[in-house]
């Protein structure tokens, strides 16, 4: 093994949360409603019909919750806001105790020593902008989220420097539009490429926006990156795998980084007449609204194989998968995923790979040259409480072994300012309830009953102090 180098001073040692994963009170304080408030009310949507009206009650347990924080050491807490309290009823009137909510909590949190880091959307549009106009499918849409985010940057522009713009593009409108498994539920190609495009207008325009607020901070898109692998040598195998990153990551990051969509997508979206409708003008717009980093999500690695025109489609398990499919879904004539022999998966069927996540750095280190965030990373499992401890070695496990391989990006030269793992307390998974629990703090709910909602440290809660300590020396 070589010898490893030291985790910089000053790393972010973070954990992240949601704003409808965890805050609860969901028709407080004057908030409005919420394209999620409405979609788990659908029945059968929610694993047990669960939702996020009261979720973990962050939103009256905040103070507590930073305290277990700074107890621990943590120095950054990434959370999001909901839009839906700043602008409750419509764009023009702003909701001034939503926005104390958020004082509050990032009040509490520099208290304490604690970094926040903000993320302007996480899913959670105002149910009015979708039904007066379908929310992303409507160039509105761009001018509405930067007015949202000029408000919040001015607000808390003096205090938070550190922005994540859009958190996982590539998750909400691809199951929002195309898969049909989060609001508005739709599936259609077509339509899902003009929602993403005006989405990559937005998040530049915002970017674009703090730039000229002139304020001292950085920001970024948190992107969801499950980088492709080809199951073998053969070389049509290794084609499905750059197809994979291409329209799975490239797709994305590319718009982000460089402010265009790679030639062989945009190809691809016109041979099969999906490219969106664009104006000269939103690529000025995406050429001025570079982020100052890549923001990542990692939680695993896809496989891939070559899929015939009459192959696999979507539709068949996939990122949701069921324990133990062969057949994970995939494109006709571009690739289909497959089941990786070489890797444990989660009691979700996700692939367990930290080597992944030195890839994904690399990968868009040497693509984009940007610094990096991790944003997420984590192991979403069933954690039992018994006599008032949790015993998650399976979750010190991952995150050792993801910290580690993070430390060996940084070896091979690649720029890290943080890692945020996923989550901080236990929280609503938005389609699997309660019982996906992801935090290094235990939160007593259930499907069935939000109980007392009382706080326990798990033993990872623990290890992760020590790491924050050692500054990752211990890993
Ligand atoms: C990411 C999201 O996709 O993964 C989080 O940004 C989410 O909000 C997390 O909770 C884990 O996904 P899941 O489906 O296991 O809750």
């Amino acid at each position: 093994h070589k010898k490893l180098k030291d985790f910089p001073e000053g790393f972010l040692w973070g954990s992240a949360s949601a704003a409808y994963q965890v805050e609860g009170a969901w028709d407080e304080d004057g908030k409005g409603v919420s394209v999620w408030d409405t979609f788990v009310r659908i029945p059968g949507k929610t694993f047990k019909g669960t939702n996020g009206d009261v979720a973990v009650d962050h939103y009256h347990r905040f103070k507590e919750d930073v305290a277990l924080m700074a107890e621990q050491g943590l120095k950054a807490y990434r959370f999001s806001i909901a839009w839906s309290r700043i602008f409750p009823y419509n764009m023009q009137e702003v909701n001034e105790k939503g926005l104390q909510f958020y004082d509050g909590l990032i009040d509490e949190l520099l208290a304490n020593h604690i970094e926040p880091v903000v993320t302007l959307y996480h899913w959670d549009i105002p149910q009015y902008l979708q039904d007066d106009y379908l929310g992303w499918e409507s160039r509105q849409i761009i001018e509405d989220f930067t007015t949202y985010a000029e408000t919040v940057f001015r607000r808390y522009g003096d205090r938070v420097k550190y922005w994540v713009s859009l958190n996982e593009q590539n998750v909400f409108i691809s199951h929002g539009y195309l898969m049909a498994t989060h609001p508005p539920a739709v599936k259609d190609p077509k339509r899902m490429y003009q929602a993403n495009h005006y989405a990559n207008v937005a998040n530049a325009a915002a970017i674009k926006k703090f730039r000229s607020l002139g304020l001292d901070g950085q920001i970024g898109p948190s992107f969801a990156y499950s980088p492709g692998y080809p199951i073998d040598a053969r070389p049509e195998n290794i084609l499905a795998a750059e197809n994979f990153d291409e329209l799975n990551a490239y797709l994305w990051m590319d718009v982000y980084a460089k402010g265009e969509y790679p030639s062989v997508i945009w190809n691809w979206l016109e041979e099969n007449d999906l490219q969106p409708e664009t104006r000269p003008e939103d690529f000025k717009i995406l050429k001025a609204g570079k982020p100052d980093f890549m923001g990542v999500n990692y939680y695993k690695t896809s496989t891939v194989a070559a899929n015939p025109l009459d192959g696999v489609g979507i539709g068949t398990p996939n990122y949701s998968g069921e324990k133990g499919s062969t057949e994970r879904g995939g494109i006709p004539g571009v690739f289909k995923e497959v089941l990786n022999p070489f890797v444990e998966k989660t009691n979700w069927d996700w692939d367990i790979d930290p080597v992944g996540l030195r890839i994904a750095l690399r990968r868009i280190n040497s693509r984009y040259g940007l610094p990096i965030l991790i944003t997420e990373n984590g192991l979403g499992e069933y954690d039992k409480l018994k006599e008032g401890q949790i015993h998650d070695q399976y979750r010190i496990d991952y995150l050792n072994d993801h910290a580690k391989a993070v430390q060996e990006a940084i070896t091979d030269g690649v720029t890290v300012l943080g890692y945020c793992t996923w989550s901080y307390t236990d929280l609503l998974s938005w389609l699997n309830g309660y019982q996906k629990r992801y935090g290094f703090v235990y939160v007593d709910r259930d499907e069935d009953s939000p109980k007392e909602l009382k706080r326990y440290k798990k033993a990872s809660y623990y290890w992760y102090k020590e790491v924050i300590e050692q500054n990752g020396k211990n890993l």
